[in-house]
């Protein structure tokens, strides 16, 4: 049975996508099937896997997933591609409680071949983060090391526990993942020490550092693991996975 993964923040730009095309290729490399739902209008993850976003969303294009599933280049690392319509968007997210619990079955039933399945959720708290986190087991956070980090955290952290209360009881916050991280900036070391002093153990160890090899990955549409496996960036993504096996 899947694991299903939404990575979420409202906020843009801080390694939502980058960490769930990471981690879901570190896990496929470690002989755990993974595949990536893009439900980011915006289709990064899609593309930053080397696939092209789809026509209609799969979640709504009312066709049995399997047959939108798309083979990455990687073994074992598959896409449900995302998709530009807007109106698809709009579809998607006209959810109800009742919608959640059946994306959550449709989901479970569907991709239940693989181990892993990370939802990549746009940068806002909107319909799609809410019928994503529905869906889930578990919302991984990602927490970009600069001055307003921990701004707008509570509205995620808030929006998890309700989903929890309302719709989906099992869901838990599987963890908080601190990315571009810059060693020699002491406001990212301050950021990264406030952050555990509140979230503590929530918050993964391993800390994912800025490395432009990472930004660059995606438009060679594979991860940072295959684009450059021994650069900081991959190291960091590598042993990120070893965590979440550990947490499994
Ligand atoms: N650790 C990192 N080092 C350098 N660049 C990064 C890192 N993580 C993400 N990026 C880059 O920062 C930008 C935003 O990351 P992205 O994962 O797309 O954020 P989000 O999905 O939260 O909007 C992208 O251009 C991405 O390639
Ligand atoms: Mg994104």
């Amino acid at each position: 049975m899947a694991k299903i993964i939404s990575v979420a923040n409202q906020k843009g730009g801080v390694g939502k996508t980058t960490t769930a095309i990471n981690v879901a290729a570190g896990l496929a490399k470690a002989g755990r099937t993974s595949l990536v739902i893009d439900v980011d209008p915006q289709c990064n993850a899609t593309s930053g896997l080397g696939v092209e976003p789809a026509d209609r969303h799969p979640l709504v294009a009312g066709r049995p997933l399997a047959q939108s599933v798309v083979e990455t280049v990687q073994l074992g690392l598959h896409v449900l591609p995302g998709s530009l319509s807007l109106a698809d968007a709009d579809a998607l997210s006209a959810s109800n409680r009742q919608r959640a619990s059946q994306l959550r079955e449709q989901l479970a039933h569907e991709l239940s071949g693989y181990d892993f399945v990370f939802i990549d959720c746009p940068p806002s708290l909107g319909q799609l983060t809410r019928a994503a986190l529905g869906a889930s087991a578990e919302v991984y956070i990602p927490i970009q090391c600069e001055y307003f980090a921990m701004e707008g955290l509570s509205q995620i952290i808030d929006l998890a526990r309700q989903t929890k209360a309302r719709d989906n009881h099992r869901l838990e916050i599987g963890g908080l993942v601190l990315t571009m991280f810059d060693p020699q900036l002491e406001l990212a070391n301050e950021v990264a020490n406030e952050v555990r002093g509140y979230f503590d153990d929530t918050v993964f160890e391993t800390v994912i550092p800025r490395d432009v090899h990472i930004s660059e990955a995606p438009s060679h549409g594979v991860s940072v693991l295959d684009y450059a496996p021994r650069a900081r960036g991959a190291w960091a993504y590598a042993e990120l996975v070893m965590e979440v096996m550990d947490r499994e």
